[in-house]
């Protein structure tokens, strides 16, 4: 059996710090509201001259080094991102650039903030199919560029960052299993819904959000595809040694973890000092609890997902 496994992973977080104190002067909010709402206490604001592939290009080089893998060795490049440096060429195609890269299939996948779970998913079909060995996997984003800084609904929400896994073919166990779903019948409850035209932006180019209903549709579409994936791998909620969900709102990852039955001890947080950083916040996650000796050989890590279009899904992986 062909498995794909990861073998080193990386992140990167732009120095400037945006607190929720900053933030009081910006709109009318308060420290307390946006820590007692979402467990939110900063966020990371990139510079104005770096990109997405810019953010990418640290985490990249990060996981790249901690597989002990170089540009040569890569012969897939996917990057998960709401956030592209331009319309076109893809982000993918200007990281695998900067990274001296040559020949690969390189793509972006667009999925907003299940976007990582969706190209580390695609990632392991092209390597169990034995079309590529080694994929780099990256999310990263730069919402600083798509909030409106005088709406305080949403501008206190996300954060700028990336997070990057080497994923590579191995007979031993890796993904085990990964869960995909989009319903576009909630594409409007969460949206960016301004595009170009004529030279001209059409429509709003900013983040809208109806709060409420993406809370509620979060908390049960994750109860789902955890039930899903251990269903799959005929699995219990206590063989799941680690969680880590995307990182929205406190409340939604406790919630979740409740109706699971699962201990917060399990579950990977990081969202205090982040915010949300969509496609970035698991691979920023599982980062952290790797090289902080959290996950260890032979435990079930399970990654899951969910954001715009309406779109969630799960990779379950023995680590
Ligand atoms: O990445 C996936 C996508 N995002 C998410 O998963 C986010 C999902 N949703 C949420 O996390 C929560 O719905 C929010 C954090 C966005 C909002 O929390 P809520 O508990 O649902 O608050 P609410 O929208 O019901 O608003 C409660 C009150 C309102 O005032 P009134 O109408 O009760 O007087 C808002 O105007 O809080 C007010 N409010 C704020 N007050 C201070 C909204 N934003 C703020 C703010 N500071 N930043």
């Amino acid at each position: 059996m062909m498995y794909s496994r990861i073998v080193g992973t990386g992140s990167y977080l732009p120095e400037k710090i945006l607190t929720n104190h900053d933030l009081e002067s910006m709109v009318d909010t308060s420290d307390e509201w946006i820590r007692t709402r979402t467990g939110i206490e900063e966020r990371r604001i990139a510079a104005d001259n770096q990109m997405a592939s810019d953010l990418a290009l640290n985490a990249s080089r990060e996981a790249m080094e901690a597989a002990g893998v170089g540009a040569a060795d890569i012969d897939l490049v996917i990057v998960a991102t709401t956030t592209p440096d331009v319309i076109f060429p893809s982000t993918a195609c200007i990281l695998q650039n900067k990274l001296g890269i040559r020949d690969c299939p390189a793509f972006d996948v667009q999925a907003v903030c299940s976007g990582f779970v969706y190209a580390l998913a695609t990632a392991d079909m092209f390597i169990r199919d034995g079309k590529c060995r080694t994929a780099l996997v990256v999310g990263t984003e730069v919402y600083s560029r798509i909030l409106d800084w005088t709406d305080r609904s949403t501008c206190v929400l996300f954060g700028d960052g990336a997070g990057a896994v080497v994923l590579t073919q191995s007979d031993q166990s890796g993904i085990l299993s990964s869960h995909l779903h989009a319903d576009g019948d909630y594409s409007k409850i969460l949206a960016v819904p301004g595009s170009v035209c004529g030279g001209k932006v059409q429509g709003r180019p900013f983040v809208v959000m109806e709060g409420n209903t993406v809370f509620k549709f979060a908390v049960k579409v994750l109860e789902e595809v955890v039930h899903e994936a251990l269903t799959e791998n005929n699995l219990r909620v206590s063989d799941i040694d680690w969680l880590i969900p995307h990182q929205a709102n406190i409340r939604i990852i406790l919630s979740t973890a409740k109706k699971l039955g699962i201990p917060m001890e399990k579950v990977v947080v990081t969202l205090e000092r982040q915010g949300n950083t969509s496609a970035a916040s698991i691979p920023l996650a599982l980062d952290a609890a790797v090289r902080d000796g959290r996950i260890k050989s032979g435990q079930h890590v399970l990654l899951e997902g969910v954001g715009g279009g309406f779109t969630w899904g799960s990779v379950l992986i023995r680590w």
